[in-house]
């Protein structure tokens, strides 16, 4: 008997490069997660599209005109009707409110590309580039009511070489990202 996987769900609103690095480390048979559904708040990004070819299941409403509530309680009830367990957010650009983290208490992890707790929020390539940094980096830590606060649950250093841009740099980073998000996720779900 194998044991049964844990049910992801993954939150997306763009491209979907590491959504799509967790379903394919989903497809190994010792991966002890699934994806189950493939969500977003952006009818139109890339990385449904790329789910849907995948025959992944996928949900997407755009929270406009019917406001944050009605779309986080149709978020929910779609995640709720897919069986999923455990959300995985990558590169899903909104807020998610503090009654949404609170009925998935401890259950809602992140990828940030920084090493956390350093430069939380947005930019983080041009601030680390800015400061002087040598080295950056990518963190996969629980979502909770604050903004990138959550324990960390693995982080990936990168280096920051001379004549880095904020682009040059989030690609190198990005690399790291893909490997770190799979061996964490499985690691959370199994723990
Ligand atoms: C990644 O850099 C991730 O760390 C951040 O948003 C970006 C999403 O990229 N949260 P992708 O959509 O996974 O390609």
């Amino acid at each position: 008997m194998t044991a049964p996987k844990t049910k992801v769900g993954i939150l997306l609103s763009g491209r979907g490069s590491n959504m799509i690095a967790l379903v394919e480390a989903a497809r190994e048979p010792a991966c002890p997660y699934e994806v189950a559904l493939v969500a977003s708040d952006k009818p139109e990004a890339p990385g449904l599209a790329w789910a849907t070819d995948q025959g992944i299941a996928t949900w997407s409403l755009s929270p406009k005109g019917i406001g944050k509530p009605a779309y986080e309680a149709a978020l929910n009830s779609a995640l709720r009707a897919a069986h999923v367990e455990t959300i995985a957010l990558a590169g899903y650009m909104r807020l998610v409110s503090d009654s949404f983290v609170g009925a998935w208490r401890g259950r809602i992890v992140n990828i940030h590309p920084s090493l956390l707790p350093k430069y939380k929020g947005l930019d983080t390539h041009a601030r680390a580039i800015d400061a002087g940094d040598s080295v950056a980096g990518c963190s996969v830590h629980v979502v909770t009511e604050e903004l990138d606060g959550g324990e960390v649950l693995g982080q990936a250093e990168v280096p920051i070489l001379g004549g880095d841009t904020a682009d040059t740099l989030a690609a190198r980073v990005l690399e790291a990202e893909h490997r770190l998000y799979p061996k964490i996720l499985a690691e959370f779900v199994a723990r």
